[in-house]
């Protein structure tokens, strides 16, 4: 049984979900047979799928779009965080996601760059014919801000980040693209601007709150529950906030600091630099962090109408910051 039939959230929005799954099969149809392989092999494991619940459930707080138009801003979401990963795993050398091999291990680098941005044409001939241009500029303003952020982490000088500029950096790279699912869908729904503000500002947190639990699994994880191998960031000597914690928290900082941001660790020193940043307490305060940004989810809800939406959009804060993967 997949996640997304054991999780309540998604069964107010399942015949959406159906709709989208069937595209995103279908995307490779027509096109050159390398690429219609790659996205055959990408979305015939779809992952947990949470931006498009998100699109689908926001939509519903408005009084009306039609429901194909809403399909084309999930799947055009859907398509820009697909290619967004398939570039950055050309980036972090990633043989595995999902526990399924990355486009550039089954292929190679070459390959898995076309494949992003044909995928990434493909989101914008999406975007491209939905009726508000708002809702079009903010598809591609959400790729500026992924670039931005993925920029910043490769191409910045090795040093520890602030606690704020990490949330800088995670804002950019994730929450603005769950920020985008959820404001684009309530735009495009004509909801009131109160509520398409509220659906925003949860979609920020939801994304921190995301991706800290990532940054924090990244570290406690068994590679074969989360998908994908363990200790990655530590490996590439990419801090996170359980990182920059455990700095803070050390009598020697600027030593773990160091050997945190070394680009060349055996399997030995890994394994310390773990139990060392699990035993800083690190770990236990980038939770909490990750747990006030779900905090500050649902407190945007109560900016919203009670209706059974805004329970899935509460169960879906209370899922990103439990899930295990
Ligand atoms: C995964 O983060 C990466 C991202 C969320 C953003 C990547 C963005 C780009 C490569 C910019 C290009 C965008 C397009 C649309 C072509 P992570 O490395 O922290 O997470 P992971 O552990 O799942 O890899
Ligand atoms: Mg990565």
């Amino acid at each position: 049984m997949t996640i997304a039939q054991r999780q309540r959230f998604y069964a107010l929005v399942e015949n959406d979900l159906a709709e989208l799954e069937r595209r995103l099969r279908d995307v490779g149809r027509g096109a050159h047979p390398t690429f219609a392989a790659a996205a055959a092999h990408l979305f015939g494991s779809p992952g947990k799928l949470l931006r498009p619940t998100l699109v689908f459930l926001a939509a519903r707080f408005g009084p009306g779009a039609r429901s194909g138009v809403i399909v084309d801003l999930a799947e055009s979401l859907e398509l820009v965080h697909t290619a967004s990963l398939v570039h950055d795993d050309i980036v972090d050398s990633a043989d595995l996601r999902r526990n399924v091999p990355t486009v550039n291990a089954v292929w190679n680098d070459d390959v898995a760059l076309i494949v992003g941005d044909y995928l990434f044409a493909k989101a914008y001939a999406l975007a491209a014919v939905l009726p508000k241009p708002e809702v079009i500029a903010m598809v591609a303003h959400t790729v500026f801000a992924l670039c931005d952020g993925e920029l910043t982490e490769v191409a910045s000088v090795p040093a520890m980040p602030s606690e704020a500029q990490y949330l800088e950096r995670i804002e950019l790279k994730t929450a603005s693209l769950y920020a985008a699912c959820c404001q684009g869908a309530a735009l495009l729904a004509d909801a009131e601007p109160e509520h398409v503000a509220a659906l925003g500002a949860y979609g920020t947190s939801v994304g921190l709150s995301f991706q800290i639990t990532d940054d924090v699994l990244d570290l406690i994880g068994g590679s074969e529950s989360l998908g994908k191998e363990v200790g990655r960031d530590l490996a590439e000597g990419m801090p996170t906030l359980p990182m920059i914690y455990a700095v803070e928290a050390d009598a020697d900082g600027a030593a773990l600091a160091s050997r945190i941001l070394a680009l060349d660790k055996g399997p030995e020193e890994l394994r310390d630099l773990i139990a060392t940043i699990r035993s800083s307490g690190g770990i236990e305060r980038a939770r909490a962090r990750a747990q006030a940004f779900h905090d500050e989810a649902i407190a945007a809800l109560d900016r919203l109408p009670d209706r059974p939406e805004r329970e899935a959009l509460r169960e879906i804060a209370d899922f990103i910051l439990r899930r295990q993967r």
